[in-house]
């Protein structure tokens, strides 16, 4: 049987964020703020065609590509504290039991029992002792996904239980952060993040702790609700009172990687200031200017947002429900806070970043009826809203160009940007 296991990235030989990077960084944000137009040998974007948020045969090859053959992001370890704890997982599709293994892995299989197809659990996240029993008929898997026992055995003629383990679902660890992939066919998950990963690789990725859970359902296309997270343009006026006061657009500078993956640093608008409602809180020790001084967001392909301050890591990860409905989770990750409950400062930070979350989810559903109206023609994208066309081509490329009816398809036209600006 195929064995789901997981993994690390601390054997990496990437240099991840050093001072020549750091520097380099800074250096494309002074940049951006002091330049007047788009670079001479910046292309202009084809409109993304209206199509893509409204097609439904589009819709599908999306939702397969991104859930189906991509990693994503599965839960937090925090979630799987004990011998036999586990969570199943629906975002993607097809229910995913991920549970932590008697050697202490973590491993992924499909929730389905190997007899008749009912689910192994029925719960949605607990502590299994030694074993899953299906509530149907009793057959019993180990916490590996070995079949261990079965009902009324000896009317089986020839079964073999070896060959009736849970379906595994690859899953590994980055950090604390547990992936799955339902494609055996798709590269390791540690290639597939990069590059994004190695600028996480200064920060103890294996000490954060999920501090907070929020789940939303928004009435709008998934790549609404995501690309709002793809551009700092609609600071100035969608966010006046909150990130556009703190944060200096003018200055966002923009990377684009490999494998779809991103980055927009926006430089904090007051040199040296720090979110008030941190203070006293614990810190990354070995976070960086990067962290300090901006809002480094990144886009880990296709649907985790992660932008990262030194005392906290807000993530909103999406998925898509139907063609006009979107899942939205907002998750905290922190630094350890050592014993005790978390510092009552965390209520006050999670509610002033659901604020500015609510600000923008306001948008979808108005934006999700405007554009099934004959009025939305495609959409023209800026210089500085260039990873939402980055993130398009990518989704054309895991798709399959030749899949995708010719009206429908973007011309790659960024490959020589694909490097830190
Ligand atoms: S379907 Fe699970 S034991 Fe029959
Ligand atoms: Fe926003």
């Amino acid at each position: 049987m195929a064995q789901a296991t997981s993994t690390g990235t601390s054997a990496s030989p990437q240099p991840g964020l050093d001072p020549q990077t750091i520097e380099r960084w800074e250096a494309g944000v002074a940049n951006e703020r002091t330049r007047r137009e788009p670079p001479a040998s910046f292309p202009c974007l084809p409109d993304l065609p209206a199509g893509r948020y409204s097609d439904p045969a589009f819709f599908e090859l999306e939702r397969d590509a991104l859930m189906k053959h991509s990693w994503v992001y599965a839960g937090h370890t925090d979630q799987l504290p004990e011998i036999g704890s586990f969570f199943v997982r629906r975002q993607s599709g097809a229910p995913i039991l991920v549970v932590r293994g008697e050697d202490r892995e973590v491993r992924a299989f499909y929730n389905t029992c190997r007899h008749r197809g009912a689910p192994v659990t029925r719960v949605d996240a607990g502590c299994a002792a030694g074993t899953f029993t299906c509530g149907y008929h009793g057959w019993t898997y180990r916490l590996d996904g070995t079949l261990k026992a079965v009902t009324d055995v000896r009317d089986f003629a020839g079964l073999d239980p070896t060959c009736r383990s849970l379906v595994p679902v690859r899953c590994g660890l980055i950090g604390n952060f547990i992936f799955v992939c339902e494609d055996p066919q798709a590269e390791s998950l540690e290639d597939s993040l990069e590059p994004v990963a190695q600028y996480f690789r200064h920060l103890p990725l294996h000490d954060l702790r999920l501090v907070n859970q929020r789940v939303i359902e928004l009435d709008g296309n998934f790549k609404v609700v995501l690309e709002n997270f793809l551009e700092a343009y609609h600071f100035r006026l969608l966010h006046q009172q909150t990130t556009h006061r703190i944060f200096d657009a003018s200055g966002t500078s923009i990377h684009l990687w490999p494998h779809g993956h991103s980055m927009m640093l926006t430089p904090n608008r007051r040199a040296n200031w720090v979110d008030p409602g941190t203070i006293g809180m614990p810190e990354m020790a070995t976070a960086t200017t990067i962290e300090r001084d901006h809002n480094p967001s990144y886009n880990v392909f296709p649907n985790m947002i992660l932008p990262i301050s030194a005392s906290g890591i807000p993530c909103v990860v999406m998925w898509p429900i139907s063609i006009e409905r979107t899942l939205m989770e907002i998750l905290w990750f922190a630094p350890d806070w050592g014993g005790g409950p978390r510092d009552p400062l965390w209520e006050t930070r999670i509610a002033n970043f659901d604020r500015i979350v609510d600000e923008d989810i306001a948008f979808v559903a108005p934006i999700q009826t405007s554009l099934t109206s004959p009025g939305f023609k495609g959409v023209p994208l800026n210089y500085q809203e260039r990873r939402i066309y980055h993130w398009h081509e990518e989704l054309d490329r895991r798709i399959g160009v030749e899949r995708i009816a010719p009206h429908l398809r973007v011309a790659p036209v960024l490959a020589e940007w694909l490097k830190s600006a």
